[in-house]
C-alpha cells in the first residue's frame, strides 16, 4: 500500500509559501507529496509554480461571493482535495473564508499561514494592521482552520522585529521570509506526525 502522506495547497495569490513548501519536498525536509494545488483565482502564480513543478494544479471557480465559496464552489473543491485523497489541506495565501460542508470534510487537517502573531490582528493586510498600531514586535502564525477567523489552534508562531523606518512593503517581505522559514517546518512535523493537540494547546513531540 503506498502509504505516502499527500497534500493539497489551496491559494490566491502568487504562492511563495507554496514554493517554500514544494521546494522542502524536493529536498526530502517533508516526507510528503503534493498531491494537488487548487486556486480560487485562474491567474494566480500559484497555478503557475505548481505547472512548472509538474504538480496538478486546478482553477476552481469562486462563485458569486468576495470572502467566501459558494455552495457549488465548495463541493468543487472539497471533491478536488478528495478525489486526490489527501491527508492534510495547506492553505498558502488562500484569501477566502472557508465554511461548514468543508471544514466538517477536512475537520482537523486544515492548516494556514497568517502574518501576524495572532491573536493580534486577524483578518485582512496584518502587517500595515501590526505597522498602524505600533507594536514593536510581529511576525507569522502557522494555525489549524477553524469555523472563526484566523482563530484555531496555533502549531507555531515565528517573530519579526518591526522598525522605525519600516514601510508596509518592507515589513511584509520580511514577514514573508520568516513564512518561508517557519511554514515547511510545520508541515513537516504534520507529515511526520509529530503535532499532537490538547484543546487549544499544539504540542510538538520531540524528535
Ligand atoms: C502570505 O503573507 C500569507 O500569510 C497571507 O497571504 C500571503 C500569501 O503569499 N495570508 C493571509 O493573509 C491569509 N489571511 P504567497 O501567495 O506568496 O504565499
Amino acid at each position: 500500500m503506498n502509504n505516502t502522506f499527500r497534500i493539497g495547497v489551496l491559494g490566491s495569490g502568487k504562492g511563495s509559501n507554496f514554493v517554500a513548501i514544494a521546494d522542502a519536498v524536493i529536498a526530502g525536509q517533508i516526507p510528503a507529496e503534493i498531491a494537488v494545488v487548487l486556486s480560487d483565482v485562474e491567474a494566480a502564480g500559484i497555478l503557475a509554480h505548481a505547472r512548472d513543478r509538474k504538480i496538478p494544479a486546478q482553477f476552481v471557480p469562486p462563485g458569486k461571493f468576495r470572502t467566501k465559496l459558494d455552495e457549488e464552489a465548495e463541493r468543487a473543491f472539497v471533491a478536488a482535495l478528495q478525489q486526490a485523497q489527501i491527508d492534510l489541506v495547506v492553505l498558502a495565501g488562500f484569501m477566502r473564508v472557508l465554511k461548514g460542508d468543508f471544514l466538517r470534510a477536512f475537520e482537523g487537517r486544515i492548516v494556514n499561514i497568517h502574518p501576524s502573531l495572532l491573536p493580534s490582528f486577524p483578518g485582512l493586510e496584518a502587517w500595515k494592521q501590526a505597522l498602524d498600531h505600533g507594536v514593536k514586535v510581529t511576525g507569522c502564525t502557522v494555525h489549524f482552520v477553524d469555523a472563526g477567523v484566523d482563530a484555531g489552534a496555533i502549531i507555531g508562531q515565528q517573530t519579526v522585529p518591526v522598525l522605525d523606518n519600516d514601510t508596509p512593503e518592507n515589513l511584509h517581505q520580511r514577514i514573508h521570509a520568516a513564512e518561508h522559514d517557519l511554514y515547511p517546518k510545520c508541515v513537516a512535523a504534520l507529515a511526520r506526525r509529530e503535532i499532537s493537540v490538547a484543546g487549544r494547546r499544539v504540542l510538538w513531540k520531540k524528535a
